[in-house]
Formats: structure tokens, C-alpha cells, sequence
């Protein structure tokens, strides 16, 4: 590692909240003056410079010009190990060989074939076999597409209306339930949406009895991804396959994000079987993709063979490019045995963070299941429901971020980790060691905010 975004070592004023984080946002802004020149000509085109909202970090987000491996380069010349993996969908690092190769086989094989081709079967033969609820799927181009459409087949096989989800999930640009109510609103589709409390049974139980004869479906994140890694208690889980069985509701596991955390996803390792699952991110193996699949009965109506086939259409759905690096990621390289190594290499990781954490007597947390996590600084128990991180101020969230770039490290603003396959054991040393140089730097900005949100 040659460069860093800047001096870690320089005396920070670190008083309190406001100017610590000013200065850290001061010393981005300086050691970027590249990634700044990028961000003020694209806002001449695109609104804040912008086209993926959750990319933008205040003052300006990084340019990135190259990745290798678990690698990645901003336009400044700086860097950075990539734990932040595309937010799951990064799952097999930069350039991985084996996707590069199948993609260029199936670029010089010929692209947009307005046809079926050998490569879509593969790959959902392939997501039948590792996910024991799948007996029919199709695919889509995005996770968001992908809940859309399972949310659709709920609706079409149940004859009923509404849908259950939790407030703190995130399905996708046009469904989402943020916890806390973003400024402008959000632009969800107009879905006759029942939120219920994450974690919650006893709230949840009674809301889907009083709704029961109108719900088509629940839809529920096993684990909250962008919601901080918050995990659903196995017991939650259970009670909500029970429920739906009793009132005959479609219960939909949104897997986009947790279907990499065992060799089936979440659902195996709670060992509970949903109707329909939505994938996506890194099961195109780096290119855009969203899966919808589960029970053949509800799935079936697809069949355009039938006479009351219901037709699903999408341009791209099998675009051989997310198919073919798609069939290789998974039978290749996402093996089950990598999958296993993985999340027993993220469940060491996590662990090795609290114990920091522990050690320093530090207030922060870092959540979450197998090689996906989040960090949670300012607060001192693991957080169970959305509302346990809602406390959180802004500024410590940003200083964290600020300060693991300063280090090389590449996190979510909101302090999202997700490993990469090509990580090695040098890669997480170099996490921990960044990580409890922040424990140390921000003790006293972090003992502060958990005692403001104890009170
Ligand atoms: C749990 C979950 N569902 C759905 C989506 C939407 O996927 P996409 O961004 O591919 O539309 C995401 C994206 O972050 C997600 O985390």
C-alpha cells in the first residue's frame, strides 16, 4: 500500500462531534481534489452529480477509476481495500478470471440474440440446487425487479391485496420502509403496504390477525441489510412461516443480499423454507441481475404454455453476459465450500472487531452474519431492531467512514463491511488494525454518543 487519502497521523481536534467531523470532512476534501473536480462536472449533468442515491456521501463521494482483486483505485491515485464489495454484489472481488473469461466467451459469442440460449437454464439449475425452496424460478435485472415481481405473483395467486413488510427494510428503490423517514419521502409504488415492527411478534402477530383475509403476502429481509445487519431472531422467523401457513399468505424472503451467507442462504441456515425468494447483486456474478423464484404452484402460472399463462417480460432478463459470468460464479468459484469458508472467514472478522471493541472498552458494536457486517459506533448492546440504531448521530457514522478511508480502508458511509473472495488474511489485518486506530483516536466521541443515547 503506497498512498493514503490522507494523513492519519495528523493531530485531530476531536473536541466534540460537530468539529470532529468538519475537520475529517476538511482533510477529505483536501487529499481529493480529483474525485471534486469529477463530482462538480457530473452535477453539470446529473442531479448532485448523481444516479445511484446511496453512492453520494456528503461533501462529494470518490471517483474509483480501477479495481483488481480486493483492490480498488480512486482518480486521486489512492488505495483502498475494498470491504465495502458493492454492497454484497461484489461478492467475487475485481476481475475475477473465471467471470472475466466466461464473459469474454459470451461477448465474442455474440450479445442481445433475441433468443433463448444455452446459459439462462444452466444458472437457474443451478440456484434450484443450492436453494431447497426453489422449484421454479425466473430471472429479472434487479433485486428491485425481482421483489416487484414475487410481490405480483403473491398478489395474482392469492386473489387478495396487501402486502406486510417491516418498517426498516429495504426491497429496492420503489420499495422501501426506511425507519426513519428520509427528508423528501421516498417514491415507493403504490402498494397497499402494512408495516410492521422488525423483530417484533408480538406487534407483527396482531397485525397480520386483523389484516389476515386481505394479505397477499409478507415480505421480510432475514437479516436487514442496508438496515444496519440486523438480524430477524430465528424465533421471528419461525412464528412468521407459521402465521402465513395459517392464513394461507405467500411469505417471501428477500434474499438479494443474504443468499450469499450459506451455500442456500439465510433460510438454510434457519432452516426455514419461504414461498418465493428474490435474488440478486452478486449472482450475476458482478452484472446486473434479480432472480424471483419458489413454490412450482405459484411459479407455474409463468408457463406461457398454459391457457392462463400471465406474461412476465423484460428485454434483458437472459442477457447472456449476466448469465454466463452468472453460471461461473456460482458452479465455479461460489462454491458451496467457498461459501462456507467465507462466512466463517466474516464470523472471525466480526468477532475480532468486537473483541476490539471489548479490549478498549469502547462504545460501538459491529453486527451482522457470516462476511456481511455493519458498525455501529456510540452505542453499546447488538442492536435488534432498527430502532436501536436509530440513535446513532449522523457525524459519528461520518467520522468513522472518513477515518477508515484515511486508512486505506474502503467502508459504507453508514459503516457497511462486506468481504470479497480474493480477501486474505493481510487484508483483515489491516481492517483491524485501522479499525482499533479509530477505538483509540474517537474513544472519547464515541463514549459520548452512548451516553446521549442511553438518555
Ligand atoms: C435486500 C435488498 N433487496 C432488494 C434490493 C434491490 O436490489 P437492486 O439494487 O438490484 O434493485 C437491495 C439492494 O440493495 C437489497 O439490499
Amino acid at each position: 500500500m503506497t498512498t493514503v487519502a490522507a494523513n492519519p497521523n495528523i493531530l485531530l481536534v476531536n473536541v466534540d462531534l460537530a468539529s470532529a467531523a468538519a475537520e475529517a470532512a476538511a482533510l477529505y476534501t483536501e487529499a481529493n481534489p480529483k474525485s471534486l473536480e469529477r463530482h462538480r462536472s457530473a452535477a453539470e449533468s446529473m442531479p448532485g452529480g448523481n444516479t445511484r442515491t446511496v453512492l453520494f456521501f456528503s461533501p462529494y463521494p470518490l471517483c474509483f477509476v480501477r479495481g483488481e482483486g480486493a483492490r480498488l483505485w480512486d482518480v486521486d491515485g489512492h488505495e483502498y481495500v475494498d470491504f465495502l464489495g458493492e454492497y454484497t454484489a461484489g461478492l467475487y472481488g475485481h476481475s475475477h478470471p473465471v467471470i472475466t473469461d466466461a464473459i469474454r466467451r459470451a461477448l465474442d459469442a455474440g450479445i442481445a440474440l433475441g433468443g433463448h440460449t444455452p446459459h439462462e437454464a444452466v444458472l437457474a439449475a443451478a440456484i434450484k440446487s443450492r436453494f431447497a425452496s426453489v422449484d421454479l424460478m425466473r430471472f429479472c435485472n434487479s433485486g428491485t425487479e425481482a421483489n416487484l415481481l414475487a410481490l405480483s405473483a403473491a398478489r395474482l395467486f392469492t386473489k387478495r391485496d396487501k402486502i406486510l413488510a417491516f418498517a426498516g427494510g429495504y426491497h429496492g428503490s420503489v420499495l422501501s420502509f426506511p425507519f426513519t423517514a428520509p427528508p423528501g419521502g421516498t417514491i415507493n409504488v403504490p402498494l397497499p403496504v402494512i408495516l410492521a415492527p422488525y423483530n417484533d411478534l408480538a406487534a407483527t402477530e396482531a397485525l397480520i390477525a386483523a389484516n389476515a383475509k386481505d394479505l397477499a403476502a409478507i415480505i421480510i429481509e432475514p437479516m436487514l441489510g442496508g438496515g444496519g445487519c440486523i438480524q430477524a431472531a430465528p424465533e421471528f422467523l419461525a412464528a412468521l412461516r407459521r402465521a402465513c401457513d395459517r392464513h394461507g399468505i405467500v411469505l417471501i424472503f428477500d434474499e438479494v443480499m443474504t443468499s450469499r451467507l450459506s451455500p442456500g442462504g439465510l433460510q438454510q441456515l434457519r432452516g426455514i423454507r419461504p414461498d418465493l425468494t428474490s435474488f440478486g447483486k452478486y449472482l450475476g456474478g458482478g452484472l446486473p441481475t434479480g432472480a424471483f423464484g419458489g413454490r412450482a404452484d405459484i411459479m407455474e402460472r409463468f408457463d406461457p404454455r398454459r391457457p392462463d399463462a400471465v406474461a412476465h417480460a423484460g428485454t434483458f432478463n437472459n442477457n447472456v453476459l449476466t448469465m454466463a459470468a452468472g453460471v461461473a460464479g456460482l458452479t465455479r468459484v461460489y462454491t458451496p465450500e467457498a461459501a462456507v469458508a467465507l462466512n466463517r472467514s466474516g464470523d472471525a472478522l466480526r468477532e475480532r472487531l468486537n473483541e476490539l471493541i471489548r479490549r478498549r472498552g469502547a462504545r460501538a458494536v459491529v453486527s451482522g452474519c457470516g462476511s456481511m457486517m455493519n458498525v455501529h459506533p456510540g452505542i453499546d448492546r447488538q442492536p435488534r431492531t432498527p430502532a436501536d440504531i436509530a440513535k446513532i448521530p449522523g457525524p459519528l457514522r461520518d467520522i468513522f467512514h472518513f477515518d477508515m478511508l484515511t486508512r486505506g480502508i474502503h467502508v459504507a458511509r453508514r459503516g457497511m463491511i462486506n468481504l470479497s473472495l480474493p480477501m486474505t488474511g493481510h487484508d483483515f489485518d489491516r481492517m483491524a488494525g485501522a479499525f482499533d486506530e479509530f477505538l483509540s483516536a474517537r474513544a472519547g466521541l464515541l463514549a459520548e454518543a452512548a451516553g446521549a443515547s442511553r438518555r
